[in-house]
């Protein structure tokens, strides 16, 4: 059995000590074999908010992909914007966001890619996109991997919206990067929306997880999702935190058949 975390929208400099304490324990009591991190790290992309995303991620109980969020970038730091958008992520976090991250282990497979962009023709500077050099990078990484093994991609801005999350817009080519990876992935994990939930599109299974320790709360609590693949059956269970500990909240349950993955 395969067990990841996801976490999300940590948002250094709005995060809450307590809770984040709590999450580490919640962690290192669930033995995950990866932690995802699906972006917004920080609040404004300043160096201490880097630095305590930084010490926050050397002290998780297990290895950790990490994919940047928009929030990441210097928001109307304009000269910084566009001239050296992601210098501290390079700085802090030591990964390239134009190339792909992986993690092959245990029987899984994870790639991440960074959808956050500097400019968007939307005027909501938030939204990102997937470009078609990653998509790309993801099936050559899915392409060169045994078949049985477990097929994960990590990304900030979501494939599946519900209605309260909306306004707020799908990572863009979402339906191209869907139908490339239906027939190669089997989760896709996400978060920007603060909120927690999942669901199947194009027979993948979509994992959005809340804001994890922030208090940029956008109607729930903040939250976790603890993952497990057994072969073909996968399960999502929200961890919420309660005020005092993160437990469950939700469980949602999958079953694969010939590669298509459907709730149960
Ligand atoms: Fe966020
Ligand atoms: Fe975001």
């Amino acid at each position: 059995m395969i067990r990841l975390a996801q976490i999300s929208d940590l948002h250094f400099g709005r995060e809450v000590p307590a809770v984040a304490e709590a999450l580490l324990a919640d962690l290192r009591a669930a033995a995950p074999t990866l932690v995802a991190v699906c972006g917004d790290l920080t609040q404004t992309a300043r160096d201490a908010e880097f630095r305590a995303a930084r010490a926050f991620l050397d002290s998780l109980p297990a290895p950790a992909l990490v994919v940047p969020g928009n929030h990441d970038l210097p928001g109307w730091r304009v000269w910084s914007r566009a001239a050296r958008p992601w210098r501290r992520w390079r700085q802090h976090l030591g990964t390239d966001p134009h190339g792909a991250v992986t993690f092959q282990g245990d029987g899984l497979m994870a790639v991440g890619v960074n959808t956050a962009r500097p400019w968007t023709l939307h005027t909501d500077w938030s939204r990102g996109r997937i470009s078609v050099g990653q998509l790309a990078a993801i099936r050559g990484a899915f392409d060169s991997t045994p078949v049985e093994m477990f097929r994960v991609v990590v990304t900030h801005h979501p494939f599946l919206l519900t209605e309260p999350g909306r306004r707020r817009g799908l990572v863009g080519r979402s339906a191209l990067a869907l139908r490339q990876l239906r027939d190669r992935a089997d989760l896709l994990l996400g978060g920007h929306i603060h909120l927690a939930y999942s669901g199947v599109v194009a027979g993948l299974v979509v994992a959005q997880s809340g804001t994890a320790f922030s208090n940029r709360l956008k109607g729930e609590p903040n939250s976790y999702n603890l993952i497990e693949a057994d072969g073909d059956r996968l399960t999502v269970r929200n961890r919420r935190w309660n005020g005092l500990q993160f437990d469950t909240h939700d469980s949602a349950g999958y079953a694969r058949h010939e590669r298509e993955w459907s709730a149960m």
